[in-house]
Parts: C-alpha cells; sequence; structure tokens
C-alpha cells in the first residue's frame, strides 16, 4: 500500500512538544486581554520577521481578517472589494461586519486581482479592498495601493497563504493598512488554528487589541464591538517555534516547486506556475492548469491522481460568487469562472521528497497523455 502523499500537513518536531509542555508546566494558558507572556513574544518575533511595527495574534485567519473590517470601521452600507477565486473566509468576514462584498476578476496568469476590474467596482461606497496572496503569490501592491490611495480606500492584505512571500523584497506583512495571516494546520507555519494581524500604524494597533478581547479600552469596560479573538499560549508558543522553522520551510518549498517545473516543463497544454519579477512566491501551493486539448481534463486528471494515494486539490472548484450564500452578490468574472474550471493544486510542501515529486510528475504526465 503506496503512502497517501498529502496536499499540505503540519511540520512538527520534539521542539514544538517542549514548547507546548513548558506552557502547560506553567500553567498559564490564557490572559483576560489575549496579551500573555507567549502572545506577547509571538507577537514581537512575528512583526520583526515580516518587517512591521506591529503584530496581534488572535484565534484564527477568519478572525483576523473580520478584526481588521471592525479596526476599519467597515460596517452596513459600505462594500469591500475582494477576488471571489479565494476561500470562503474573505467575503465571510465581510458580512460578519454587516458590509457588501462585491467580487472583482482575477489577472489570469497570477490568480490574483485584476487590478483593472478593482477600478472598475469602485462605487462611492467602497470602502476597502481585500487582496488575497493565493497559492502564496503577492497580488500587485503597488499598483492595488495606488488605486487605494486616489480613492481613499483602506487596503487589508489577505495573507493566510504567505507567510515569507515577498513584494519588491519587503515581505508580505510589512506594506498595507493590515496584514491578516492564518497559522491553520495546511499553511506554510502553524499553531494548529491561529492568526495574526501586522501593520505599522499604532492607534490600528490599538483598535485590534481591544476588538480581539470584547471591545474592551481595559478590563470589563468595552468601548467598541470587539469578540473573543484570543490566542491561547499554548499555540503562541508553539508559533514561535514554528516561525524560527519557517525560513527552512519555505526553502523547501521553494526546491520542490522548481523541481515540479523542471519535471513538467514543455508538456503541451500544461501550464505551470508563474513567479513575476520582483515577487517572491511562499509556494503554499503548486497550481496547474490545463489549456487548449486538455482543459477539458481536469476533474479526470484529478480523480486518477487521488485513486493513486496522491491528493491533489482543487482551490477553488466552486467561485464564492456561485456559493448559495453569495449568489445574490452576482458578479460577471470570466476569468476566475475559467480557473475554477482549469486548475488544480499539488503539494510541495517541506515533508514531500523528490523521489515523491517524480512519482506526481510521472504519474501526470501518463494520465495526459492517455487519450
Ligand atoms: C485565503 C484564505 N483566507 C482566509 C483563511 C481563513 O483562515 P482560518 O482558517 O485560519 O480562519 C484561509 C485559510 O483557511 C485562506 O486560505
Amino acid at each position: 500500500m503506496k503512502v497517501v502523499l498529502r496536499i499540505n500537513q503540519p511540520n512538527l518536531g520534539e521542539e514544538e512538544v517542549e514548547a507546548a509542555t513548558d506552557v502547560l508546566r506553567e500553567g498559564i494558558l490564557t490572559h483576560k486581554s489575549g496579551a500573555g507572556p507567549r502572545v506577547l513574544q509571538f507577537e514581537r518575533e512575528f512583526a520583526s520577521y515580516v518587517g512591521a511595527r506591529f503584530a496581534v495574534a488572535v484565534n484564527s485567519g477568519t478572525a483576523a481578517l473580520h478584526a481588521s473590517l471592525l479596526a476599519s470601521d467597515v460596517g452596513p452600507g459600505d462594500e469591500v472589494l475582494l477576488p471571489s477565486f479565494t476561500f470562503s473566509a474573505t467575503a465571510e468576514a465581510i458580512l460578519l461586519a454587516g458590509a457588501r462584498p462585491v467580487f472583482v476578476d482575477i489577472d489570469p496568469k497570477t490568480y490574483c486581482m485584476d487590478v483593472e476590474n478593482i477600478e472598475e467596482k469602485i462605487t462611492g461606497r467602497t470602502k476597502a479592498i481585500i487582496p488575497v496572496h493565493l497559492y502564496g503569490l503577492p497580488a500587485d501592491m503597488d499598483l492595488i495601493n495606488e488605486v487605494a490611495k486616489r480613492n481613499d480606500l483602506v487596503v487589508i492584505e489577505d495573507g493566510a497563504q504567505a507567510h515569507g512571500a515577498e513584494y519588491q523584497k519587503r515581505k508580505i506583512g510589512s506594506i498595507s493598512d493590515m496584514t491578516c495571516f492564518s497559522f491553520y494546520g495546511t499553511k506554510n507555519m502553524t499553531t494548529g488554528e491561529g492568526g495574526m494581524i501586522t501593520t505599522n500604524d499604532g492607534e490600528i494597533a490599538e483598535r485590534l487589541r481591544a476588538i480581539r478581547s470584547h471591545g474592551e479600552e481595559r478590563p470589563y469596560t468595552s468601548s467598541r464591538l470587539g469578540h473573543n479573538y484570543r490566542m491561547p499560549e499554548l499555540s503562541a508558543a508553539i508559533g514561535s517555534v514554528q516561525l524560527k522553522k519557517l525560513p527552512t520551510f519555505l526553502e523547501r518549498r521553494r526546491k520542490n516547486a522548481l523541481y515540479l517545473t523542471k519535471s513538467l516543463e514543455n508538456i503541451k497544454g500544461l501550464e505551470l506556475p508563474s513567479e513575476p519579477e520582483n515577487r517572491k512566491h511562499a509556494w503554499n501551493l503548486y497550481t496547474i492548469r490545463l489549456r487548449g486539448s486538455n482543459a477539458g481534463k481536469r476533474n479526470r486528471i484529478v480523480q486518477k491522481l487521488r485513486s493513486r494515494n496522491i491528493e491533489v486539490t482543487v482551490y477553488y472548484e466552486t467561485p464564492i460568487h456561485f456559493m448559495p450564500l453569495y449568489r445574490r452578490f452576482r458578479s460577471h468574472l470570466p476569468e476566475t469562472e475559467r480557473a475554477a474550471r482549469q486548475v488544480l493544486s499539488l503539494p510541495v510542501h517541506p515533508s514531500i521528497t523528490l523521489k515523491d515529486l517524480d512519482r506526481i510528475a510521472t504519474e501526470l504526465k501518463r494520465i495526459i497523455l492517455e487519450r
């Protein structure tokens, strides 16, 4: 029986076990404002890693997005621009804030927001833009921030898949008003569940800290709407260890991605992921696209690879604007819809070996060549 190659999986060692055990021995599991000693340490380390002035830890990437919208005073009557080709949490955070999601099409090469389409969708009600760095590749942040500045919009980056990615030599997390990260088990580093918001604005950081614990300006005195979005100390302790390992994880992901590219080059009708100049991919997923005569074969390829214990996955088969909850926010997004029919993602996580990648490439080629 062949081992199942997972699309992504946590990479944990004795160091994480020790860090978690230390927290349990010390007995401080949480803090009433969410700012326990391990959380504070993890926040300092994360801010320093991405090159932001502040980092605020929360208990999921979804919480990070929702808290960022609340901190921007986004609410009923406001519109927020986002891609439909992303995980549903990006849109969900907007609904949770009471605002209206307005879906923007993607660039077919990078799968990130198409800046021209952003401009077309801006109205007098638009308050914020949430670009998503899909699969770990940064969106075109200079152009997006320039449009945002011209139209007085807040920019909240969804970097849930992009820890360690870079744009113009700057790490994602250091560029816009706020950047949200997720530490869910499939991400480039994990705390099981968890999230982080980074910002260079001290006032925004203060607001975010209040929002993560019931909007309290001081204990038991709420001054704005918040939530319980506190990160547990156990998660923060694991996060600090994972962050130290992140550069190594990223190197292995890059090496695996480049190896796959070498193995799959020159196959007709197969488009490989791109890394535009001045953008550094974080390779959370290696996403290929079937074009031309192969375009109709995507689902068959997925099924066959899965039957051979290779867990390829389609991110995202159902764009958000097609989901029952979001159909009422009707949009015409031809590039999104095409990509949803043609893409599939292959694993490049740190535990995948070159031998595994050889197996994936061989199987994939064989299936593509089948009539
Ligand atoms: C693009 C994107 N946004 C938001 C999220 C939500 O993060 P979380 O699962 O930590 O709530 C995820 C991950 O799951 C994601 O991939």
